[in-house]
């Protein structure tokens, strides 16, 4: 009987033929129209699960279906890790920027270009593989194992929540392992230890009922693209802190020996601008790049519409005008308290002749964890066996607001631990998986639950 590991060898043909399989399903849940292609891909996981020997079900909600998988032949003596991730992706958005189909998976320079590759397909299906592999070869695990698989992780995840406390007695674990995010550097893991919150929301601002001939008007009807630059304007001080008064009130400063560990790794900032194209990096100042995206929060126009954005000119004094604006929060930040103060602040500083709507659209709590115990050890032991190398503790920037849930309603430690690479395209055109973490992922999700053996 070959082992787990050698088994993930032999049939990495197959294992990536289904990948591909998966990659296929246009499972955006942003887009009502890919509702039906949410709902197969829900399905398609059920019965990959089911095969790799798991005992499945699909859970309706309010909206896109939750997957999930149970095994249970470890005995009640034994411990139960739950794995979640998430199957639906993001749109695809502007396809013209993909060098290949988003939703036809192709392999150039090691890499699996496809929306979802990295996020979060791939480095969910891993850990389907990865159990599959251990119930095919030895027809055991140590642990009893839940898979729980949502498919509205990237609208915020609303029905997950009120889903794991429905189900908690059900859920009831010791231990959960998400692969959603990124390791530090190619042949550097790392496991998280934060995760930024979220307080998305949306501005609206109304001046005169129709849009009106600038020359006629203009001068004498307050322009509601310019009252919300102003507005969006008074976030920021020259300094990069946010000048929202109360924002930071809640924000817990990180201890003098993680600011000392975060400082430690070897990050090249030069390097980060050169990736991103711009011409030179900004934010707060007295806080390092690392610093600003783990340890810090902020407050981000996401997006912009008001007036005529066609070709030439139009001489016009919009009527309305529209900020898509969300913050990255820290702990003991929420969203609810962040989102009242800045529709505080907003109502405060709007230039009369505008009317003016805020709405919270999303909310997420931020993350940090205590990486100490036997979960954390067999990541770090799996990490090690993978990729020979111990993976380093970082932050992150990004959000998976179910981890604060997890943590408070399941009482469970979470270990993060990410097999993407920096510049993936998560969210972008061009997504990306490395194809070796793809493979070297299988094998650490393998050898973690040979590190949970007692
Ligand atoms: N996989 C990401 C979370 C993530 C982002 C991890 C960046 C590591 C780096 C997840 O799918 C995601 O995109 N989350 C959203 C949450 C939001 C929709 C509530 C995010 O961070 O924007
Ligand atoms: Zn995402």
């Amino acid at each position: 009987m070959p082992t787990p590991a050698e088994y993930l060898t032999q049939h990495d043909a197959r294992i990536h033929d289904e990948l591909f399989d998966f990659l296929r399903i246009p499972s955006v849940s942003a887009r009502g129209e890919h509702k039906p292609d949410v709902a197969r891909a829900a399905e398609w996981l059920r019965a990959n699960m089911e095969r790799a020997g798991l005992t499945t079900s699909v859970h309706e909600t309010a909206g896109h279906p939750i997957v999930l998988g149970e095994w249970r032949g470890a005995g009640s003596t034994a411990p139960t890790i739950l794995v979640y991730g998430h199957y639906d992706v993001q749109p695809a958005e502007p396809l013209e920027l993909w060098h290949s189909p988003p939703f036809e998976p192709t392999i150039r320079d090691g890499n699996i270009y496809a929306r979802g590759s990295v996020d979060d397909k791939g480095q969910l299906f891993l850990h389907v593989k990865a159990i599959e592999a251990h119930l095919a070869t030895r027809g055991t695990l140590p642990c009893n194992v839940i898979l729980l698989a949502e498919g509205e992780e990237e609208v915020g995840s609303a029905n997950l929540t009120p889903f794991v406390s429905a189900h908690a007695e059900r859920l009831k674990c010791d231990g959960v392992v998400i692969s959603d995010s990124a390791m530090f550097a190619p042949g550097q893991p790392s496991l998280l230890s934060s995760l930024r919150g979220i307080a998305y929301f949306q501005i609206d601002l109304e001046g005169p009922t129709s849009d009106l001939h600038s020359g006629s008007y203009g001068g004498a009807v307050v322009n509601p693209a310019m009252a919300l630059a102003r507005i969006l304007a008074t976030f920021h001080d020259a300094d990069g802190h946010i000048a929202i008064p109360g924002f930071y009130d809640a924000v817990q400063s990180w201890d003098d020996s993680t600011r000392a560990q975060i400082r430690a790794l070897p990050f090249d900032e030069e390097h980060f601008r050169a990736e991103t194209g711009a011409d030179k990096l900004g934010g707060e100042s007295g806080y390092s790049v690392l610093e600003r995206i783990w340890t810090r929060p902020t407050c981000e126009v996401n997006g912009l519409l008001s007036g005529y954005t066609g070709e030439g000119a139009k001489t016009v004094l919009p009527s309305k005008a529209m900020a898509k604006v969300s913050c990255r929060l820290v702990p003991d930040q929420t969203p609810e308290a962040i989102g009242a103060l800045i529709e505080a602040h907003i109502r405060r500083v709007a230039p009369p002749g505008v009317r003016v709507t805020v709405r919270l659209l999303q909310g997420g709590m931020p993350w940090r964890g205590d990486l100490r115990g036997p979960l954390f050890e067999a990541g770090r032991t799996a990490m090690q066996a993978a990729f020979g190398r111990a993976p380093v503790i970082t932050g992150e920037g990004g959000s998976i607001p179910v981890v604060h849930d997890f943590k408070q309603v399941l009482g469970a430690p979470v270990l993060l631990m990410g097999f993407g690479l920096p510049g993936e395209n998560a969210h972008a055109p061009n997504e990306w998986m490395s194809d070796e973490n793809f493979i070297k992922g299988m094998q650490a999700a393998s050898a973690f639950w040979d590190a949970m053996r007692p």
